[in-house]
């Protein structure tokens, strides 16, 4: 079976009705990213840092996975289907694919701010200031934020290293490590972009621009490369 490695951001979601993070005025649903983002915000306010995610797990209650998400599922039929996403949302689960790597964390977790490895599922959408973890430390989001580590980049790095095929949605390749998978494939993997807008290739050969929303260029692509099956 072929290997496909779908890169998913943003964008994928934004159907859902998710904002992106770079297309409008630089800030996060009205939050600078240095506030709400970073190990320094949550040093500086953890009160508005844990509202902030909050309101963001909030908002995963009330969306929906839209047809893109639905259309990468449908992939599986025909191939092994990798999903590597910068999302923190849950959108790709809920749709039903099967295998999805989060990069930057996940909204609907929590872990603990002495112990990395103690993480826990969060059933309900608030984290309180006094949550604790079971050594007794404040929780926080299960999110990876700017300055930290991306500890799945290393396994992204040996799903993208092996793919046949590379599918890049909804990102705009600014933010780094995620960006430079695409420089990890090997020769001869076809690279397919869907994207409303020119998102920069920086060189890399074998590429199909989709120039369009998630949902309609994803399920164009998906018909494209399972009809041929
Ligand atoms: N369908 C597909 N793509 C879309 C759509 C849509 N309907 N609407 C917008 N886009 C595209 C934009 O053109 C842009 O290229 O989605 C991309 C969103 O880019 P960003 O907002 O930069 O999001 P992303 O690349 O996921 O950001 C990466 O940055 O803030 C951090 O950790 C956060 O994971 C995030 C990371």
């Amino acid at each position: 079976m072929k290997k496909i490695v779908v890169l998913s951001g943003a964008g994928i979601s934004a159907e859902s009705g998710i904002s992106t993070f770079r297309d409008s005025n630089g800030l996060w649903e009205n939050h600078r990213i240095e506030d709400v983002a970073t190990p320094e915000g949550w040093e500086a306010n953890p009160e508005l840092v844990l509202e902030f995610y909050n309101q963001r797990r909030k908002q995963l209650f009330e969306v929906e996975p839209n047809e893109g998400h639905k259309a990468l599922v449908k992939l599986e039929d025909f191939y092994d289907v990798q999903i590597v996403t910068q999302n923190v949302d849950d959108l790709h689960e809920r749709a039903g694919s099967s295998n999805i790597l989060h990069l930057h964390g996940e909204l609907k977790k929590v872990r603990s701010t002495i112990d990395y490895n103690l993480v826990y599922d969060l059933s309900h959408w608030e984290l309180k200031s006094g949550d604790k973890c079971e050594k007794g430390s404040q929780l926080r989001p299960h999110i990876v934020w700017f300055g930290e580590a991306v500890p799945s980049i290393v396994l992204a790095e040996e799903h993208v290293r092996k793919a046949d095929v590379l599918i890049i949605v909804g990102t705009s390749l600014n933010v780094y490590p995620a960006a430079g998978l695409v420089d990890v494939i090997k020769e001869g993997t076809k690279v397919y972009i869907v994207d409303p807008a020119d998102v920069p290739t920086n060189g890399v050969e074998n590429i199909t621009v989709i120039k369009a929303g998630a949902g309609e260029g994803l399920a164009e692509l998906v018909n494209e490369l399972t009809s041929s099956k």
